[in-house]
């Protein structure tokens, strides 16, 4: 049987399903959590699993080689994203994978005329606050929706670290012009551009953590 993966739409504007490049053999989708298990389990791709050493190495690359990201591994920065907490477990968020070429150039554009959001794969983190049934105003809502999206970015930014790659978080973005290019009515909260780095940098500097907190009483 024919995967989604086995066919190249021709139309680069089609939408479709997002399936992982493996499942398990006996793929219930009543099971919560099943093949969300299943992608993060398989540690074969993994390259550092200490969370602080991939803490402290994460820099922001702007320059991507052009080695292509394993269908894996991109499995598991979006099942990263999945795991991150959300506002009443109402996962107020969603995730569009944006695969066509024609698509990233158009991205660019919208992001200022940044060329490296044309990279190897790219996501952009939505807010959905329609999702949060939660009995509070629009307004905070809202709030939840774009902390569920922030964080799951900041998973999803983890893991691709974890996983050997690199990124850049891209926040300058003409969010209509955005929604448009990815047919949406849902506000983008932020892009995240993933790819093998060119070189491996050093982290930059930040302020002395002394200064960064401030104890209350
Ligand atoms: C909210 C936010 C918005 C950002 N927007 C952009 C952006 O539009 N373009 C860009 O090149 N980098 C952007 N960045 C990346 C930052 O410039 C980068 O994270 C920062 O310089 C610290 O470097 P580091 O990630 O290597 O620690 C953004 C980061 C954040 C958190």
């Amino acid at each position: 049987m024919l995967g989604m993966r086995d066919f190249e739409p021709d139309d680069e504007s089609i939408t479709q399903d997002y399936e992982p490049g493996d499942s398990p053999k006996d793929f219930d989708p009543g099971m919560p959590n099943q093949l969300l298990d299943y992608v993060l389990r398989n540690t074969s791709s993994v390259v550092n699993t200490d969370l602080f050493a991939v803490m402290s190495k994460r820099r922001s690359t702007r320059k991507f080689s052009d080695k292509p990201v394993e269908t894996e591994k991109i499995d598991k920065i979006i099942a990263a994203a999945d795991t991150a907490p959300t506002a009443g477990n109402y996962q107020g968020f969603e995730i569009f994978y944006v695969k066509g070429l024609e698509k990233k150039k158009l991205l660019v554009e919208a992001c200022n005329n940044q060329p490296y959001v044309n990279a190897p794969v790219v996501l952009i983190f939505c807010k959905n606050p329609s999702r949060v049934k939660l009995d509070f105003s629009e307004y905070i809502l809202r709030k939840f929706a774009i902390q569920d999206a922030t964080l799951a970015a900041g998973y999803s930014q983890l893991a691709a670290q974890a996983l050997g790659l690199s990124s850049i978080w891209i926040g300058m973005f003409d969010e209509q012009k955005v929604m448009k290019i990815i047919e949406t009515d849902l506000v983008p909260s932020s892009i995240l551009c993933i790819g093998y780095p060119k070189q491996t940098k050093f982290p930059k500097p930040r302020r002395n953590l002394k200064d960064l907190v401030h104890v209350t009483w």
